[in-house]
């Protein structure tokens, strides 16, 4: 029988298993993010299992290599995986081609090669940079995700979007590429600073958006806790997290239809990240683009009222701004859009919903073309 989304495989003193399973060209096994409250001492005994390579390099950044990946690192190699530490500097300004190609020389010259495995140590930015390192180095090796904050727990370390940023946007230089096994310890949530972990509730309230009005409701009811990020609402937020974007990457992994859902909130959101020279965090973008997108989704297909109040609320209420910041202009927000990779023929496309856990389909398409004209209205109604 088919899973439905929300149902762990497995739950108790072992690790809840959400099955990820898709069928692409490249790649036709179904791989597992496994969810446990203080999971990463379990660890090695998991990936001696999984026999990945004979030696492991953990790509992380310059703040969770003291927190996370060197004691990781130690334990994998108390327990006979030959495992080195990699580390670029923290922050998004590190996602360029020239960071890869820094931290494959040095693997190049510790001896690494096509029988390593690489491992992902930290955010989103890490994230992104193990796994175009994997893509690349000795023209492909396995990797596995251990996200350690909010944004990498519910979006990033699954469906396999690898990849760095150009001067000229986001995310341009990548690849799909599924890691062979996510390892999500919620725990390492109560590390993050205030800010780190409302951006990752900007992406956790856009998936009840999305496709999950229950989950709405969750969030609304239990902000207390949530923010107070108690050990259940933590393993809460990873399980439903994990099991919504699986459940839209299986459909669609390569982004040719539904997973363009996903894309809710970061159409105006990137611009506003690149607009800022990446001082506002991810997070935060995706939050303020939300609300724009939702302005949009109410005045274009009937989003209703209360629901963009309702949502507006939440994000309020977990610290994240929902305002277009003064110093950025609607002229630059619609020629940025225009450049994002997702729009064609020179126009932005946005991804709509038509209630909270509802999106809106356009002749076969998650997204659609909005006039420039509408995009500026909703704009100046979120200043
Ligand atoms: N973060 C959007 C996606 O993975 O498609």
């Amino acid at each position: 029988m088919r899973r439905e989304y929300g149902a762990p495989v497995s739950v108790g003193g072992k690790a809840e298993k959400i099955k990820i399973g898709l069928r692409t060209e490249s790649q036709n096994e179904p791989y597992y993010v496994m969810i446990k409250n203080r999971l990463l001492q379990d660890i090695p005994e998991h990936m001696k299992r999984m026999k990945l390579g004979r030696r492991y390099a953990i790509i992380t950044d310059s703040e969770v290599s003291e927190l996370y990946a060197n004691n990781l690192s130690r334990m994998l190699n108390n327990s006979g995986l030959p495992t080195e530490v990699f580390v670029f500097e923290v922050g998004e300004k590190s996602k360029t081609l020239a960071v890869c190609e820094g931290l494959m020389e040095q693997m190049s010259s510790k001896g690494f090669g096509r029988d390593s495995a690489v491992i992902a140590v930290g955010g989103g930015v890490v994230g992104d940079i193990a796994g175009l390192v994997s893509v690349l180095f000795n023209r492909g090796v396995p990797y596995v995700q251990v996200p350690t904050t909010l944004v990498a727990q519910a979006d990033s370390s699954i469906g396999g979007k690898v990849g760095v940023n150009s001067v000229h946007g986001k995310n341009l230089y990548g690849d799909f590429k599924q890691p062979k096994v996510v390892y999500i310890d919620p725990m390492t949530l109560r590390t993050l600073d205030k800010e780190e972990y409302a951006g990752g509730l900007a992406e956790t309230v856009k998936h009840a958006v999305i496709k999950d009005p229950k989950f709405f409701d969750y969030l609304e009811n239990h902000t207390e806790e949530i923010l107070r990020r108690t050990d259940y609402s933590l393993l809460h937020l990873a399980r439903t997290n994990c099991s919504i974007k699986g459940s839209v990457v299986e459909k669609d992994p390569n982004e040719k239809g539904m997973r363009r859902v996903l894309n809710l909130g970061h159409t105006v959101g990137h611009a506003v990240e690149k607009l800022a020279n990446f001082e506002i965090i991810h997070g935060f973008c995706v939050a303020i683009g939300t609300v724009v997108a939702l302005r949009i989704a109410n005045m274009e297909i009937g989003f209703p009222d209360g629901d963009l109040e309702r949502v507006e609320r939440l994000l309020r209420t977990f610290g994240l701004p929902t305002i277009v910041p003064a110093g950025i202009s609607e002229d630059d927000i619609i020629k940025t859009t225009s450049l994002d990779k997702k729009a064609a023929g020179g126009q932005a496309r946005y991804a709509l919903p038509t209630m909270i856990g509802k999106m809106a389909k356009f002749g076969g398409s998650y997204a659609t073309y909005v006039d420039d004209g509408v995009v500026r209205m909703a704009i100046r109604a979120s200043r």
